[in-house]
């Protein structure tokens, strides 16, 4: 695993489970959701965003998404761009933009 940009991503004291649409990924703890999405995009290779779409300060409503926060029963409405990530957080539905990546597909034995 690469060392994260402490420039986008802070200091990072560890790395935390989080599940997005039922696939686990480590992303650095506490940093804000929508930046998880952003490194699970470019140092996991595990979502495609189009940030175009994204103020990233709660302006507009553009990072909506469902989430199920840890220890909680039910999924609730969040906004990425507000709720930070902690161990056992899951996202149930991604915002509009965002869905994750196609897995890679194996070469055929030779
Ligand atoms: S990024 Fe626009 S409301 Fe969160």
């Amino acid at each position: 695993m690469r060392s994260p940009n402490p420039k986008i991503y802070g200091h990072v004291e560890r790395f935390v489970p989080i599940e997005v649409n039922g696939q686990v990924f480590e992303v650095p703890d506490g940093i804000p959701l929508i930046r998880a999405f952003q490194y699970i995009q470019f140092e996991l290779d595990g979502l495609v965003c189009d940030w175009t779409l994204f103020c990233f300060n709660d302006t507009i409503g553009c990072c909506d998404c469902t989430l199920t926060p840890p220890g909680a029963s039910a999924p609730e409405p969040g906004r990425a761009c507000c709720v930070r990530v902690a161990p056992g957080l899951r996202v149930d539905v991604l915002p509009e933009g965002c869905r994750l990546s196609p897995p890679a597909t194996e070469e055929p034995a030779p």
